[in-house]
């Protein structure tokens, strides 16, 4: 595997990899989530890329990017492991010069739900995956489903933007007690880990309500009621998968959506909804 830290570099270093290339871009603090997505590319793809960069653009005022768990020795030897062939890791100023002005705007897909929560955050997801895929030039992208409106805001991105490249979009990986896999839950105490996954239950409550033909309000009621005391909660709701505007009743290719706080951690999930 080739470290690579200057754009330069990784398009040198990509140049000479047989096609097709699957790329995962990360911030790093990498687990089981993030292998699922580093595998599925490593068995489609012939070649893989993957990037780890905490992107301070899109964290906001107060928001957790000095706290944020770095851990580059360990994700150096998980994608060595999972096959990557190069690993492009930049600095901050190589992705953002001092006088840095240009940015991607999300449009009103980025607006709603963690948008709203997070004002300028997609601007700053979609800002650095377009620059990573200038310098990557994949021919696939690998997301988690777990962050469900990303996927909507990139997939939107790739096709407003004609980037020739296919969106993967890989399901959550869970722990036993249906918590989905998050660098976040790093953060969790005791108590708030153990109250955690009521959102995932909260989740399928709100799903199989709605399977069972209750009104969306009474649904979201039952996830509200499901969801741990403790916590509390920012919205539930079910959107279409790919414009993310809210839906009802519930039909295929959509995501059944949520958030809380569970102490100072917040915390999202989804369920996706297929067939
Ligand atoms: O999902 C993430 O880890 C980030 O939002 C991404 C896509 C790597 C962009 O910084």
């Amino acid at each position: 595997m080739q470290i690579v830290t200057e754009p330069s570099e990784a398009r040198q270093a990509l140049a000479s990899l047989p096609r097709p290339l699957g790329f995962v871009p990360t911030m790093g603090a990498l687990h089981e989530g993030h292998l699922a997505l580093l595998r599925q590319a490593r068995r489609r793809d012939t070649s893989v890329a993957a990037s780890i960069f905490v992107n301070p653009m899109q964290f906001g005022q107060g928001e957790d990017f000095e706290r944020y768990p770095r851990a580059v020795e360990g994700d150096r030897r998980h994608c060595e492991a999972a096959g990557v062939d190069v690993l492009f890791v930049p600095s901050p100023k190589a992705m953002y010069p001092a006088d840095f002005s240009t940015s991607v705007d999300a449009g009103a897909l980025g607006d709603a739900y963690e948008g709203a929560i997070r004002p300028e955050h997609f601007r700053g997801v979609a800002t650095i995956v377009v620059k990573l895929l200038h310098v990557i030039g994949p021919d696939a992208l690998y997301l988690g489903q777990k962050d469900a409106q990303q996927t909507a805001v990139l997939r939107r991105v790739v096709r407003d933007l004609n980037f020739p490249i296919a969106v993967e979009i890989v399901e959550t990986v869970r722990e036993a007690d249906g918590l989905a896999l998050s660098s976040r839950n790093a953060y969790l105490n005791e108590r708030e880990r153990a109250a955690a996954p009521t959102l995932h239950r909260a989740l399928v409550a709100l799903r199989d309500a709605l399977q069972e033909g209750a009104p969306k309000e009474a649904a979201i009621a039952r996830a509200h009621q499901t969801l741990d005391p403790s916590a509390k909660a920012d919205y539930f709701d079910v959107v279409d998968a790919l414009t993310f505007t809210p839906i009802d009743p519930l039909r295929p290719e959509a995501f059944v959506i949520g958030a809380a706080r569970f102490g100072t951690t917040r915390l999202i999930d989804n369920l996706w909804i297929r067939t």
